[in-house]
């Protein structure tokens, strides 16, 4: 439970730099052990919520953002290697490895789960023995890192860079981006799905009606945690527009196909995706 009374810990002083955690401003120093709090929190109930609070939705989001990257090996090529970044209890990564295995008859592509928080890594390590044929296998590994460093993963190395509700939580957004370019290989593709603004704004004001009274609430009714629930609805507001994100990705080195993003269900998530030029 993340406690209001903890939130105040984060205030910052008169000379420190200055982030938004959801509708709060804290030292930047601050952010990533709050958000830490608020994952370990959810992550027993973040799988369950998740379904609850979309109506199942994120699934439709997630089985989308990876057929459009058809990830694994093409005819005469190499199998990949993909590195899904805040990946984590592993939703995006066993879909990553289903689909290059069903459709693309490749057994060999690998994809490393990174995330800043064991715990979620954790429960992500549980289900992929549980419930994938993954677990315990070379196909994938969790690993501790921080998306804004990423610093056991060489440069060049990547074939494919995922994050999915992962970004709006990383206190440097533009140094996560810069990571990303770094460790892929030139031609390497960088993907993001996330929240973002709902457009037109009539459903918009449905939306923010939604998330700011329900959401919360089904948050303490169900996982028994309404102040992480509050945080992830604030989180939302707060990132960038569509187009703002599109700009950073650019500035971060990458080429972006047409206007950069494709929004999913009015808006109310992204797929934003970069090319790491040749050259
Ligand atoms: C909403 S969850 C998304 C999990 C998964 N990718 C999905 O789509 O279901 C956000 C994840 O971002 C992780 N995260 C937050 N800040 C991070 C950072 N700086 N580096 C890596 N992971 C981070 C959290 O620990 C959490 O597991």
């Amino acid at each position: 439970m993340v406690a209001l009374q903890q939130q105040q810990e984060g205030v910052p002083s008169g000379t420190e730099k200055t982030t938004h955690f959801g509708f709060q401003t804290i030292s930047e120093s601050k952010k990533a052990d709050k958000v830490a709090e608020v994952f370990s929190s959810v992550a027993s109930s973040y799988d369950r919520m998740n379904d609850v609070l979309s109506a199942g939705i994120h699934r439709l989001w997630k089985d989308h953002f990876v057929r459009s990257l058809n990830p694994g090996r093409r005819p005469g090529g190499s199998p990949m290697s993909i590195l899904d970044v805040a990946g984590g209890t592993g939703d995006i990564a066993f879909r990553m490895l289903d689909h290059a295995t069903r459709i693309n008859h490749d057994t060999e592509t690998r994809i490393t789960c990174a995330d800043i928080n064991a715990d979620m890594l954790r429960e992500g390590e549980r289900r992929s023995l549980v419930d994938t044929p993954y677990g315990g296998t070379d196909r994938i590994s969790f690993l501790v890192q921080d998306a804004e460093t990423l610093d056991a993963i060489p440069d060049n190395s990547v074939d494919l860079y995922t994050i999915s509700f992962g970004i709006r939580n990383v206190t440097n957004i533009p140094a996560a981006l810069r990571s990303a370019h770094r460790v892929l290989k030139p031609g390497g593709v960088f993907a993001c799905l996330e929240f973002s603004k709902v457009r037109p704004a009539m459903l918009d004001a449905i939306y923010q009606r939604y998330s700011f009274s329900v959401i919360p609430m089904l948050g303490q009714l169900v996982a028994g945690d309404r102040d992480s629930y509050q945080y992830l609805v604030e989180s939302i507001k707060m990132f960038p527009s569509q187009e703002q994100f599109a700009k950073m990705v650019e500035d971060a080195g990458f080429m972006l196909p047409g206007k950069g993003f494709e929004e999913l269900t009015f808006g109310v998530a992204s797929v934003w995706k970069g090319v790491k030029p040749l050259h």
